[in-house]
């Protein structure tokens, strides 16, 4: 059933098995034009930017997934069933809730905790913690290793808010969940991986700190991520 209502490729094959998410189409633009050859845009529907190049010869794909569990699920579930997408890595940004992290440190997601209901309307499930994949972790903590990035694995809350009323709720989800930050997509991508047999996973570099209150500019993050970047990259196939 393609094109889909969201991306407007008509054929299997354009889209690489792989593909990179960042949360910002400008980012998805960036990352193909500062480290893709063969460079081919793939998707402009709602400005959602999707592009397939090589990386030192191989191929992979990048498209943004919007902000929030609902625009990931969409983007993620029509790549994973309608375009033979097999693996998806999140490259994002999160807030901290441990003065322990520092402003750009990397995070690959070991699992992400939610009071999201996506997971139970989507298909039932009951699961509060979903894990990413095991095997697309271990190849990205062996990328990272190899290039000299030190990567926190760690787990991270899904939020649905960005605002909160009560600031200090996060105290509690960091103590009682375990989660050293948050973001507002991971919960959704490793569910949708789950119900449909394929693999997802999640690097996120810290752009803002709850409890210092250090915070990063748009400007700076588009561009200072090149390590999150470089390790994502490196699993084109
Ligand atoms: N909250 C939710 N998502 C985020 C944050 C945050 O503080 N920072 C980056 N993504």
């Amino acid at each position: 059933m393609i094109p889909t209502a969201h991306i407007e490729v008509k054929e299997e094959g354009i889209i690489a098995k792989t593909v990179l998410m960042p949360g910002d189409p400008l980012r998805a633009q960036f990352i193909a034009e500062t480290f893709l050859e063969n460079v081919e845009k793939f998707n402009n529907v709602r400005n959602v930017f999707g592009y397939t190049g090589t990386y030192k010869g191989r191929k992979i794909s990048v498209m943004a997934s919007g902000m929030g569990m609902p625009s990931i699920g969409i983007y993620s579930y029509e790549l994973f069933n309608f375009y033979g997408v097999e693996n998806i890595i999140r490259i994002g940004s999160c807030g901290a809730y441990t003065a322990d992290l520092n402003l750009y440190d990397v995070i690959l997601t070991t699992d992400a905790w939610s009071e999201s209901t996506y997971a139970k309307v989507q298909s039932g499930c009951e699961d509060d913690t979903i894990a990413a994949s095991v095997d697309l972790n271990n190849k990205l903590e062996k990328i990272a290793e190899d290039l000299g990035i030190k990567v926190h694995k760690n787990r991270v809350h899904s939020s649905d808010v960005f605002y909160r009323e009560n600031f200090d709720e996060y105290k509690d989800i960091y103590e009682t969940h375990g989660c050293t930050s948050v973001e507002m997509e991971s919960f959704a991508l490793f569910h949708n991986a789950n119900v449909l047999g394929k693999k997802a996973a999640c690097l996120l570099t810290v752009s803002d700190n709850l409890v210092t209150h250090e915070l990063t500019t748009s400007e700076e993050r588009q561009e200072a991520f090149t390590n999150m970047m470089k390790i994502a990259l490196e699993m084109a196939e």
